[in-house]
């Protein structure tokens, strides 16, 4: 994964690429660089670390130009060192590139480009990109085609991208042909940006945003060769194809940290807000159900649907979780959940009348995709519940849910995943309200689901005595995480929060499923944390607290305000208002983000650059 830039205009190129970079940094943090060309001369400027070393460095030893590409990485071959930062050259500096993406066969091709002479510096597998077109290149001049001829380089380029397997999205400068970028996609995003006199390159189209609106999206096996004041399209086995300009509405993204000390913080405290956001407009009082926009499926077809898939990874895994349990006890529609890095390669028996629902924050999440993609070609209905519009996943979906919860910055999903929960409630709603369920127990739904924001800004009242049981646990180095129902999902968030953020470990739980082995793990070494608001099987739940007491484990209760009887039992409650069981995810999760945010802090933890991670996972 990674997030790529480019520039080619009028304006100075460095400040420009390490402004992008930064706005694409949650998709990678292990490294920075940039390339910038002036005449057929590359500065080349690379760093371990986050995008404010390479600046540093670059002021230290400056770079002028005004185009340049630029690369933040998330490593997948080769360790975490500035040689192994990307841009890479290849050739004798003819070719210099930053990739992102995964090369397969790049062992094939490093063997046989240094049997040919090539010289590697890097561990990484992009590096066999960069000598690959400088070496078909040189065959291209050697069969004499014009060494100062655009096409002789994209005839270069198309051959050696043929032999590539797996993924890249490049952005490519060439030495001797100083005015121009060439871009590549197979399987991650780019994004052009088109201005008067100048165009821009991204991973995403943040960084254009107060730049231009006018973006193209490039589609896998298209390329572009990019001039200041021109762009040229081609598609392999097709050649030149026209572009589509699209204009799309863009704010400038909000990095503002306003009042709060880390982004994840300030989204867990935009939770009423994002909530909100994600209800406005959708609900149809009349007739006791919610509306969508762009489902964009017929409501006899939907009416027909007898199977749901929902695919997602991580965090939004567990808001699928959340969603089977939705959607089957509200529509009565079976759900399975799958990780999308299993059904992508798994063959499950889809009915003709299955659908598919991708559930992801970015859009951008490469198994994510590629599950869309496999059940889109099996000829199933595709949509998507996201977050970022315009993203990959968002385009190439059937139709879908926008969560509108604005930009999620921390790595550590918060606001994310009770959007979609609450986006997964309206489509129970909608869903159940077609088929079994009644007009009145509609309107009781979404009485309630209205609530759900002033509900939530009470929820955030824990706050304090969240923070005093954090410095509490904060140096125990095992934690389980324990929920029945609409909390086991939770207790799996939950525990995924302290993982990512603390690097304890952690493990999510049903609680009943404790005594048929994981109990053996409890002692005074190891707490638990119980998500036991009162509910349908409150005393069962309970019941299981109690065998964890018996072993002399540590409690700490996730409870509702008025619970008496659990401050006796548990060692440390945190209290939170009492809603129906279905919602109760979007209540307790809040608890739950904040303990892995303040232990996080106690063992000062990056929390919202936690190591090993990026936000956006764009390889497989
Ligand atoms: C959440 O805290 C994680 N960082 C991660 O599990 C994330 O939810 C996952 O990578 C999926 O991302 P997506 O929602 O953008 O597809
Ligand atoms: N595979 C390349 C590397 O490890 C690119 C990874 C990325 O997309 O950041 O450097």
């Amino acid at each position: 994964m990674c997030g790529i830039v480019g520039y080619v205009g009028f304006r100075s190129a460095p400040e420009l690429l390490l402004d992008g970079l930064t706005r694409l940094e949650y998709r990678g943090y292990d490294s920075a660089g940039i390339a910038v060309q002036r005449d057929s001369e590359i500065g080349i400027r690379k760093k371990v670390g986050r995008v404010e070393e390479l600046r540093k460095l670059v002021a230290a030893n400056p770079v002028r130009g005004s185009i340049g590409i630029g690369h933040t990485r998330w490593a997948t071959h080769g360790a975490t060192t500035d040689v192994n930062s990307h841009p890479h050259v290849g050739g004798n500096g003819e070719v210099v590139l930053v990739h992102n993406g995964v090369i397969e066969n790049y062992a094939k091709l490093k063997e046989q480009l240094q049997g040919l002479g090539y010289v590697f510096r890097t561990a990484t597998d992009s590096e066999v990109v960069a000598h690959l077109i400088a070496h078909h290149l040189e065959e291209q001049i050697k069969l004499g085609e014009d060494p100062e001829s655009v096409s002789t380089y994209m005839k270069a380029v198309e051959v050696s991208l043929k032999k590539l397997k797996g993924t890249y999205g490049l952005a490519i400068l060439f030495r001797d042909l100083p005015n121009l970028i060439l871009v590549a996609r197979a399987g991650s995003p780019l994004v052009i940006g088109v201005g008067k006199g100048e165009h821009f390159i991204a991973s995403d189209a943040s960084p254009l945003a107060g730049y231009t609106d006018e973006v193209v999206y490039l589609a896998d096996h298209e390329m572009a060769v990019i001039t200041a004041d021109h762009v040229d399209l081609h598609r392999r086995d097709e050649g030149r194809v026209k572009m589509s300009v699209q204009t799309i509405n863009q704010v400038s993204t909000d990095l503002d940290l306003g009042k709060f000390d880390h982004y994840m913080l300030k989204e867990i405290y935009e939770q009423p807000e994002s909530i909100e956001n994600c209800l406005r407009g959708r609900i149809d009082d009349d007739s006791a159900t919610s509306k969508f926009g762009g489902l964009n499926i017929d409501p006899q077809e939907l009416r027909l649907v007898d199977r749901i898939v929902l695919t997602a990874c991580g965090t939004s895994w567990h808001a699928g979780l959340v969603g089977e349990y939705l959607i089957e006890e509200f529509a009565r529609i079976p759900v399975e959940v799958e990780y999308a890095s299993e059904l992508r390669y798994r063959n499950p028996p889809l009915t003709e009348r299955t659908m598919v629902f991708a559930i992801t924050q970015s859009g951008e999440t490469a198994d994510t995709l590629a599950a869309m993609r496999e059940c889109k070609r099996k000829g199933h209905k595709s949509l998507a519940i996201c977050n970022v519009v315009g993203s990959t996943i968002a385009r190439e979906a059937d139709g879908g849910i926008y969560l509108h919860a604005g930009p999620e910055i921390g790595v550590a999903s918060t606001k994310a995943f009770t959007s979609q929960v609450t986006a997964l409630s309206l489509l129970a709603l909608y869903l159940g309200r077609m088929r079994h369920m009644s007009y009145h127990a509609g309107k009781r739904m979404i009485s309630q689901l209205r609530d759900m924001p002033d509900t939530i800004r009470r929820t955030l009242g824990c706050h304090d005595s969240v923070r005093e049981i954090s410095a509490k646990y904060a140096g125990y180095d095992n934690f389980l995480y324990l929920g029945r129902l609409y909390n086991f999902p939770v207790a799996l968030e939950g525990a995924l929060k302290l993982k990512e953020i603390s690097y304890i470990h952690a493990e999510g739980y049903p609680a009943a499923e404790m005594k048929h082995g994981p109990i053996a793990l409890v002692d005074e070494e190891t707490p638990s944390v119980f998500v036991i608001p009162r509910g349908a099987i409150y005393p069962k739940i309970m019941s299981n607290l109690e065998e964890i007491k018996a072993r002399r484990g540590k409690v700490i209760a996730i409870a509702c305000e008025g619970d008496h009887r659990i401050a006796d039992l548990a060692d440390d409650v945190i209290y939170v208002p009492e809603v129906e069981d279905f919602l109760q995810p979007l209540v307790t999760s809040i608890p739950l983000q904040l303990l892995a945010y303040h232990i996080a802090l106690e063992r000062g933890c990056n929390v919202d650059r936690p190591r090993n991670l990026a936000k956006s996972v764009t390889v497989e």
